[in-house]
């Protein structure tokens, strides 16, 4: 009697382009590096990876994968199942099949790394980005990204690339996916177009946050294409850090590019925008991570009405928990809530959550491979008492 019910919003029905959700916590895209080497550079999911995502499904519930390379050059780790083989189709059809056998919906997140990678992972390639700023410090295999630094994308390069996000797309469609999520967050490859730290070009993919923003329209547009855009969504991350991104004013230029999603005719316009929250860093604790933002009371409150007004919904990420998420909603934050690492170590996190029931704590050191490959990745127990 009395007590404030802070968990019941996350379980209203919430409808997301094509899909009917029952319940808004939504599976974040972690990296888990779990999956089978078949050549050089070609990551296969297998059936620990099916069980892996299994495990998560809930009925009505939605779940991103793991970012998932869109070609055999986009790649920047070990581990990492990506979506441009036969094989790794195939191999995707048993993960989605297994979520579906449990209600659940699962989007493909379509990735593309560009500067965060080395050659000896993209066969000796040089890498590519907006322009020829390395990344500070090294990747895994040791090497120092500054070695070899990446090579200005040509706008044809651009084009090009653009084409291999639609075809991912569909590869994604055809292993059973509902939708594809693009990744435009984190440092990788459409936020090194998106951040003017990284971005120096002074042609139409860059100098202003219209050109800088063409990139992520234009991928936006072919996917859409591909697949109807009401199986696509992207998730950007302003406020970002990781793999050296530090933009001059992230509040106007991501307000710039969600005025410009939401202006994309409705046959490009996704379905829904997911950010990740100011306060979360890669590295930094939460308190750094606001002190070190030069902007007064940060928030992605101001993104949510230019996108409302285009009908396009909205995810949020990062340093969700039981105590937040449901008041999130509550607020008209957002429409649903994305949790990484609390559903790495429950895999029935909607049920915990719902139920009011302990949560597992999670093991960092298990997060990005483990030996052996269970430890920290299907070994977590579902609640039973
Ligand atoms: C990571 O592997 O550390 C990683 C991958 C994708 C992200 C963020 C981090 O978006």
């Amino acid at each position: 009697m009395g007590s404030i019910d802070i968990v019941g919003p996350l379980f209203q029905p919430l409808r997301l382009g094509a899909l009917s959700l029952s319940h808004r916590v939504v599976q974040a895209p972690c990296t888990r590096m779990r999956s089978t080497k078949e050549s050089d550079g070609v990551f296969v999911p297998n059936d620990l990876n099916v069980e892996y995502y299994s495990q998560r499904a809930s009925a009505g519930g939605f779940m991103l994968t793991e970012a998932t390379p869109i070609s055999r050059y986009a790649a920047g780790y070990p581990g990492v199942p990506g979506i441009f083989t036969e094989s790794q189709i195939a191999g995707w059809k048993k993960v989605t099949d297994a979520v579906h056998a449990k209600g659940a919906y699962i989007y493909c997140q379509l990735w593309h790394v560009g500067r965060a990678t080395v050659p000896s992972f993209i066969d000796g390639k040089q890498a590519v980005s907006s322009s020829d700023i390395p990344i500070t410090g090294n990747g895994l295999d040791g090497s120092e990204y500054a070695a070899s630094p990446p090579r200005p994308m040509t706008v044809e390069e651009i084009q090009e690339t653009v084409q291999e996000y639609a075809a991912a797309a569909l590869r994604a469609r055809e292993a059973g996916f509902d939708g594809v999520e693009v990744h435009g967050a984190n440092g990788y490859l459409l936020d090194q177009f998106l951040h003017d730290n990284v971005n120096n070009r002074t042609d139409s993919y860059g100098s202003t946050i219209e050109n800088r923003s063409r990139i992520v329209l234009e991928v936006l547009t072919a996917v859409a294409a591909a697949i109807g855009a009401d199986r696509v969504g992207i998730r950007l991350s302003p406020y970002n850090y990781f793999q050296d991104t530090r933009d001059s004013n992230p509040n106007a230029h991501w307000l710039s590019l969600c005025s410009q999603i939401a202006s994309l005719p409705s046959e490009s316009r996704p379905s829904y925008v997911h950010m990740v929250e100011p306060r979360f860093d890669e590295v930094l604790d939460e308190d750094a991570k606001i002190g070190s933002l030069a902007i007064e009371r940060p928030s992605l409150d101001i993104f949510r009405p230019t996108l409302k007004k285009g009908g396009i919904a909205f995810l949020a990420a990062g340093n969700f928990n039981a105590e937040n998420a449901g008041p999130k909603i509550v607020a008209d934050g957002a429409d649903a809530v994305v949790f990484g690492r609390w559903f790495i170590a429950n895999p029935d996190l909607p049920r915990r959550l719902k139920d009011n029931l302990p949560l597992n704590s999670y093991d960092r050191t298990t997060f990005y491979g483990a030996m052996p490959a269970e430890k920290g990745y299907t070994d977590y127990p579902v609640y039973s008492k």
